[in-house]
């Protein structure tokens, strides 16, 4: 029975009628797991990849991980109509969101209070997605969708719009406890202009004040004094009708900061003095909420990276490339925190926070789970896979993980203890 609600919500058929799942246990495949008895101070302890259906895992790893993931990355099938070589993405608009949201109720159990959880989807389904996500997660842990630029080409066969982006819808758990890593300026502004011998981005600024009250030499006395220019000429600050202007700077200033302050000429006014900005070399910024594939890669750059490091596999249809997962945790974790994707697909998010020193969990149902997921691992462990991320983060290989399969719950092998 629907229950009374005050509060506007998605309904559906069967959203009352939820799976009885019968509790399954996971049981390791130990000739699958690989360096898993690494016991190496600095070697991840726990790093699992289980195959099998995500809800039935999603519960089988509750009791000990409830509460303990700091970053969910799923990329769930957007439900487009259309069959890939390794999954069907064609169900039932109702009986997408059924499954959705029976998966996100346990996602959202096993995030930490500081956790968050990020979903791509596209127009298929994103608008009804983000209404059920907000009776899952609470409107107020919305904390906003990414639109990521995941075509660097028009489709010329598109009938109406050629969709050039995809959605990540991005909550928190508990927005209160929730902190995002800024991300680093690695572009300066076009206005740093200059380089010092040191080889340091700078622009000038003149140093006389210019707008304001403060300009003028009545406003400001102590700030009109003569600088010496180069040819030995003293200079006054001086305003654009020729009246008596100020410095910005007080004489003190100009003698402590005589390092930064740079002299020019122009025909008009003969010599000014002026002093460097210099840009901040470890600058970060918030993250924005578009992101461009030349930043992050696009569809082409993942199918690639794939292809790299399987290359007698099946090509896989829908991968993310490596740099949107990298953005995606650098800006949701630290190293050392527990990485959760339970539709890991060819295993993009796992490579990722394997070379970027985060410990993962990967759920996997197709039987590409054991010729794309598991291989990949494999290569990224053995220091195999020169591709994605792997130049950028200097990663040479190392850790291990453990397989695992799901099986009726009379046998319990738990995963591992931290
Ligand atoms: C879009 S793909 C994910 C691709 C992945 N992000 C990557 O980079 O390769 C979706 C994946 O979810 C898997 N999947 C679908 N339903 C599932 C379920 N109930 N349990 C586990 N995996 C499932 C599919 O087999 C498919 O591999």
């Amino acid at each position: 029975m629907p229950p009374k609600h005050t509060r506007p919500q998605l309904v559906w058929s069967e959203k009352y009628t939820r799976p009885h799942t019968a509790p399954r246990t996971l049981v390791e495949q130990r000739a699958l797991s690989h360096q898993a008895t690494d016991d190496r101070p600095d070697a991840p302890r726990e790093n699992l990849l289980i195959q099998g259906d995500n809800l039935l895992a999603l519960e089988a790893l509750e009791p000990q991980y409830a509460a303990r993931i700091k970053c969910v990355f799923i990329d769930p099938p957007y439900n487009t109509g259309q069959t890939f070589e390794h999954y069907d993405d064609d169900v039932a608009h109702a009986r997408w969101l059924s499954m959705m949201r029976d998966r996100l109720v346990v996602l959202h159990r096993l995030l930490a209070e500081d956790g968050s959880i990020w979903i791509t989807i596209d127009d298929h389904e994103a608008h009804y997605l983000k209404v059920l996500a907000d009776e899952v997660f609470g409107r107020a842990n919305f904390i906003g969708t990414v639109v990521w630029e995941k075509a660097d080409s028009p489709r010329m066969d598109a009938q109406f719009l050629s969709s050039r982006h995809d959605f990540v819808l991005v909550y928190s758990k508990n927005r209160e406890h929730a902190s995002f890593n800024p991300l680093p300026v690695t572009e300066l502004p076009k206005h740093y202009n200059r380089r010092d011998d040191n080889g340091r981005a700078y622009y000038l600024k003149p140093l006389r004040a210019m707008g304001g009250q403060g300009e003028t030499r009545a406003a400001r006395p102590n700030l009109y004094f003569s600088m010496t220019a180069p040819d030995g000429t003293e200079v006054y600050p001086k305003r654009q009708d020729g009246t008596d202007g100020a410095w910005r700077w007080s004489r003190e200033k100009v003698a402590r900061e005589s390092a930064r302050i740079e002299w020019t000429r122009s025909r008009g006014r003969g010599w000014s003095p002026n002093y460097r900005i210099y840009a901040k070399t470890n600058q970060t910024r918030p993250p924005e909420s578009i992101w461009f594939h030349t930043d992050v890669g696009s569809n082409r750059t993942s199918k690639a990276e794939v292809k790299r490091v399987l290359p007698d596999a099946a090509p896989f249809g829908t991968p993310k490339p490596e740099a949107l997962l990298q953005r995606i945790l650098h800006i949701a974790t630290d190293p050392g925190d527990l990485v959760l994707d339970s539709f890991a697909g060819s295993g993009t998010t796992g490579a990722v926070a394997h070379k970027m020193g985060r410990r993962w969990i990967l759920v996997e149902l197709g039987a590409h789970c054991l010729t794309h997921t598991h291989p990949r691992m494999v290569r990224v462990v053995d220091g195999e896979d020169p591709g994605g991320i792997s130049a950028a983060v200097d990663w040479r290989g190392g850790g291990g993980f453990r397989f695992f399969h799901l099986a009726p719950s009379a046998s319990r092998s738990e995963p591992t203890g931290s």
